[in-house]
């Protein structure tokens, strides 16, 4: 069985496509979510592909188990606790997304609890940073398989 990716999405990430464009720009989750089966089929991997508005619920999914996460924990980056907690003994490799540069907005989003626990972060490429981040996830996913 191919290993399967989760792919997780945070509050607010349902409205991409109409939400404050001029920021997150016009792809829809659902186009992102096309975008990241394909890339993931090309490396051998599958992706379970979630968003949720809920923090206790996204902490339910990382529960689950997965061989590995790519996230944009959106807004509760910033603010949860629990789910940077949840990531942390996840064991599998993490890479967290941001479609724009946190760095670059306003102070409260400069911090990220969760990307403290990521191997990698790709902030401030766009939708394409789901893609950077599976195609990095596969290959730490590969270096893991190896070792
Ligand atoms: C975001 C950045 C967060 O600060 C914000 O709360 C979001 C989206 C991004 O993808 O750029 O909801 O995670």
């Amino acid at each position: 069985m191919r290993p399967t990716v989760l792919v997780l999405n945070g509050p607010n990430l349902n409205l991409l496509g109409r939400r404050e464009p001029e920021l997150y720009g016009t792809v829809t989750l659902a186009e992102i979510e096309a975008r990241c089966h394909a890339v993931a089929a090309e490396h051998g991997l599958r992706v379970d592909f979630r968003q949720s508005n809920h923090e206790g619920a996204l902490v339910d999914a990382v529960q689950e188990g997965a061989d590995g996460i790519v996230i944009n924990p959106a807004a509760y980056a910033h603010t949860s606790v629990a789910l940077r907690d949840a990531l942390a003994t996840a064991g599998v490799p993490i890479v967290e997304v941001h479609l724009t540069n946190i760095h670059r907005r306003e102070a409260f989003r400069h911090t990220s609890h969760s990307a403290a626990v990521s191997d990698a972060v790709i902030c401030g490429a766009g939708a394409h940073g789901y893609e950077l981040a599976l195609l990095h996830l596969a290959e730490l996913m590969g270096e893991e398989g190896r070792g």
